[in-house]
């Protein structure tokens, strides 16, 4: 749908200012259908890159290419819902009122606004406030509605800026069902976020940009799978003076016996099986995922 094809962005500079590179050739596509995740450090270009599609400013070099969007621009963009990263809200207008004010620039009508927000306020778990002044809301209901008023024109696909940044743990937890159930409905999703668990959680690829340059486009689940090997938690109950024989990287001494001990991943047979010949109780082996969030930011670039 979209195919950002080898875009630089420089930042002229100033009287007092270096020219500066935001991006340095940037290049993926968002398919149809599919809900992709963003990833970047702030900083990292996310905003530059979304404002290039969203046409506010021009890249240096490269081009965004828009497919089954549209003819014209007009079109495209009518196809398009943006919420940017810090969306400005009229305080003194309810929640009704903003959305009809938004769903008129999009040009609907009152009755299909109406109609629109009938459906969507309940998924969006806004409409004990819709009456209500946009000053009453918490954060994360203004995230909520802001992002109701980018769908209300039927728009095939929703950019998202941090739609997440800033919002506690329920409030994050709210926004995601709602990207998880637009995306349902059929929407294409692509959202920046610079908290990787949100992404990991969500979405089915993750780009990633890091100091203006893309350094992973991909599945997340592919990710995962080439990452090297890991170690094992297991916990057993034992007797209290313990100690395998099997080489262990750590024991941890838990109360009331219980002990875990970490161990590599070629060892972890030959541990369970001395706990099993020693009577231990084995009460849980895990394995220690690495998080994306370890993926990216410590072990630095994957391509
Ligand atoms: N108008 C601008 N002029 C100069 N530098 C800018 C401008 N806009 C953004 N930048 C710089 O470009 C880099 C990328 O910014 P941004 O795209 O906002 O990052 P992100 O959204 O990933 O946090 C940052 O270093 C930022 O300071
Ligand atoms: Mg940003």
């Amino acid at each position: 749908m979209i195919k950002f094809n080898n875009v630089t962005k420089i930042f002229k500079s100033d009287l007092l200012t270096q020219p500066f590179t935001a991006l340095s050739n940037v290049s993926f596509e968002i398919p149809e259908g599919s809900m992709v995740g963003f990833l970047g450090a702030n900083g990292a270009g996310k905003t530059t890159s979304l404002k290039i599609i969203m046409d506010f400013i021009r890249p240096s070099t490269g081009e965004v290419k828009f497919s089954n969007l549209g003819k014209d621009k007009l079109e495209i963009f009518k196809n398009i819902g943006f919420l940017p990263e810090r969306p400005y809200f009229y305080p003194s207008l309810s929640g009704e009122d903003f959305l009809r004010f938004m769903g008129q620039l999009s040009g609907l009508s009152l009755p299909e606004i109406q109609k629109e927000m009938t459906r969507w306020a309940p998924v969006f778990k806004i409409e004990h406030a819709l009456k209500r002044e946009l000053k009453t809301y918490s954060k994360g209901m203004l995230q909520r509605i802001g992002f109701l008023a980018t769908i209300l024109h039927h728009p095939k696909i929703i950019i998202l800026d941090e739609p997440l940044s800033g919002l506690d743990p329920i409030g994050r937890k709210e926004l995601k069902d709602v990207i998880i159930q637009v995306h349902k409905e059929g929407k294409t999703v692509f959202f920046s976020s610079h908290i990787v668990p949100d992404v990991e959680e969500i979405c089915d690829r993750v780009i990633f940009l890091k100091e203006g340059k893309l350094v992973y486009d991909g599945p997340v689940n592919r990710l995962m799978k080439n990452a090297k090997a890991q170690d094992y938690f297991v916990s057993a109950l034992t007797n209290d003076s313990y100690n395998p024989i099997t080489q262990i990287k750590e024991m941890v001494k838990l109360p009331d016996n219980l002990k875990r001990f970490i161990v590599t991943s070629d060892l972890k047979d030959s541990l369970l099986l001395e706990l099993m010949t020693n009577k231990c109780n084995i009460v849980s082996v895990e394995m220690q995922k690495p998080s994306l969030e370890e993926i990216f930011y410590k072990s630095g670039s994957q391509k």
